[in-house]
């Protein structure tokens, strides 16, 4: 499995004084260098973090894979089309919201959907939509055209450890199996940590798994590129 990392808690701690640091590019550049697959940094509405400055440095970095996290919205779209990222994962957002919660409702809005991807796709950016596991869920992205789905792991991720975590894992790895019989190729994240993270290699055929939070806070106590590195491995396996 390859790994994205979200750098998003990077500007989180810039903006907590408002100026330049830590930089967010250099961020990104260490985790490039780290060999990660992707830098994922999510554009929210109220720009509480990453900023449009950022996704624009981040995207001029040489030989570095931007999978831009965005809401289904007429900016974001109008950004993405203009800067053109090599992906772009769709996001419910709403405002109050500590992190995203849930994942988006694709069936419930499927010919928005359809003809938000439509321009993505012709720009040649790889499309992904951010859903739960969820059988409706999946066949609804599976006619948009987007080749990729991202599972949210966030059930998984808070009930490891107790009784509920068989269920959810369970639930993740049939969705995985389920899209992959649709054509789709799947990636997955949201609270993914260092503990939690090694029962990923027992769904078949995950492509990427985009981690942040976890990362960014273990590089406090260890530096970024020590954190990247030992997730890396573990993701690699
Ligand atoms: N994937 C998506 C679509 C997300 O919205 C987030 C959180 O921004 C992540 C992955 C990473 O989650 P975490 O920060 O909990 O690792």
């Amino acid at each position: 499995m390859l790994l994205g990392v979200n750098i998003d808690h990077v500007a989180t701690l810039r903006n907590a004084r408002g100026g330049f640091e830590p930089d967010v590019l250099t961020a990104a550049r260490i985790c490039k260098d780290c060999g990660v697959a992707s830098i994922t940094t999510h554009l929210r509405e109220d720009r509480r973090h990453i900023k449009d400055s950022d996704v624009e440095a981040i995207r001029m970095l040489p030989r570095t894979r931007l999978n831009l996290e965005m809401a289904m919205t007429d900016e974001m779209q109008e950004i993405a089309l203009r800067l053109r990222p090599h992906a772009v994962c769709i996001v419910p957002e709403k405002r109050q919201e500590l992190t995203t919660e849930g994942g988006l409702d694709v069936e419930s809005q499927l010919e928005r959907a359809i003809k938000f991807t439509k321009p993505l796709l012709e720009k040649n950016i790889e499309v992904s939509f951010f859903i739960d596991p969820d059988v409706h869920q999946i066949s609804a992205v599976s006619k948009t055209g987007a080749p990729f789905i991202e599972l949210h792991t966030g059930r998984y991720s808070e009930v490891f450890g107790t009784e509920e975590e068989e269920k959810a894992f369970q639930d993740l790895k049939g969705a995985a199996i389920f899209a992959q019989n649709f054509g789709l190729k799947v990636n997955a994240g949201h609270g993914l940590n260092y503990q939690n993270v090694g029962r990923m290699h027992e769904i078949p055929n995950l492509v990427e798994l985009n981690i942040g939070h976890s990362i960014i806070a273990r590089s406090i106590f260890v530096g970024l590129e020590q954190a990247v590195k030992e997730m890396k491995v573990l993701c690699e396996g």
